[in-house]
């Protein structure tokens, strides 16, 4: 884990969703760019359903961890408006919408023919390096800001309580 916060913090989990997760964007980069250069593989295809999974489940609930226990304590003490919880939230927002496109995308991919290649594998590639781009940066954002900031202005009990309450979600 290459995360600035310590490896027994509270939200260690959350960075560690992090390392997971860029390993699935790099593997969905690689299978989008097969199938928009040689059409549907069963390789590419098992890609596309592994990284659905991993939307509809893993990180689903890492979006709720954060918005629901991480934020609200943070934004108890800096306000909600503005700021950089206000900046993640919306961020997650415009991710949702990106991977509700892509959704469609990748079931018209998976539903083409083997080996044809076709203009929705192009546009599932773009809209897959809008996600890639766009939630790296929100990873890299989140471990480099976020939760130091995090460890800086909350207190160790508060952390915990983060913790306990991500841990039941
Ligand atoms: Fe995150």
């Amino acid at each position: 884990m290459n995360s600035p916060i310590p490896t027994n913090s509270p939200l260690a989990p959350l960075a560690q969703d992090h390392v997971v997760g860029l390993a699935k964007l790099a593997a969905l980069d690689k299978a989008v760019a097969d199938l928009a250069a040689q059409g549907a593989s069963p390789e590419a295809l098992a890609v596309l359903a592994d990284f659905r999974a991993f939307l509809d489940g893993p990180l689903a609930r890492h979006f709720k961890q954060e918005e629901e226990a991480l934020f609200p304590p943070l934004e108890a003490v800096m306000g909600r408006d503005r700021g950089p919880t206000a900046v993640m939230r919306y961020e997650h927002v415009d991710l949702l919408a990106a991977m509700d496109a892509w959704r469609s995308l990748a079931d018209q991919v998976s539903a083409a023919p083997a080996g044809t290649a076709s203009s929705a594998a192009l546009e599932l590639q773009r809209v897959s390096r809008q996600i890639i781009a766009g939630l790296g940066q929100h990873i890299h954002k989140e471990d480099n800001v976020l939760f130091p900031m995090s460890h800086r202005i909350l207190p160790p009990a508060t952390l915990e309580d983060v913790g306990k309450k991500m841990a039941e979600m």
